[in-house]
């Protein structure tokens, strides 16, 4: 099966809150990704609970989603070939204890909650979460 060619990060509460939008995209876009939408905005309650719902059973859900809506947060859709698989790599494990140097959650995470960016895990949900975000006209 091909692989699909976009995937949707956010730069997350924390990485806004201290001041990291800048040096994150810088190692985006040197990693090959393109923007193809991009906003900043702020999630309310619902939307968090609807974009976290996979996750509603788990112990942490409700911390998630309190963290996310916390402050504001940068999405965006980037294109790559590989992308999903590509910018999982790049953004490393999800608790950053286990982020291998070189990627953006080494760099820039806190925990694994205030883990600095969001990368979809499969290109079912890439499309769900680009979707999500941005209307046809807010894409390139
Ligand atoms: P992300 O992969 O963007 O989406 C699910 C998020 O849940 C994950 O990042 C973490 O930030 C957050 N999270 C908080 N606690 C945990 C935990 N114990 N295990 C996995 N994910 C967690």
């Amino acid at each position: 099966m091909s692989k699909g060619n976009k995937t949707l990060t956010m730069i997350k509460p924390d990485a806004v809150e201290n001041n990291n939008i800048g040096g994150i995209l810088k190692m985006i876009n040197e990693a090959g990704f393109r923007i193809n939408a991009m906003k900043y905005t702020r999630l309310t309650q619902a939307q968090a609970s609807q974009f976290y719902a996979v996750h509603k059973e788990r112990p942490f859900y409700n911390d998630l989603v309190s963290f996310m809506t916390s402050g504001p947060i940068v999405a965006a859709i980037l294109e790559k070939d590989n992308a999903v698989e590509d910018f999982r790599k790049l953004i490393g494990a999800t608790n950053p204890a286990n982020a291998e140097a070189g990627t953006i959650r080494k760099v820039y995470a806190e925990s694994i909650e205030r883990n600095a960016v969001h990368g979809s895990d499969s290109d079912d949900n890439a499309r769900i979460e680009g979707d999500f975000f941005f209307s046809s006209l807010e894409r390139s």
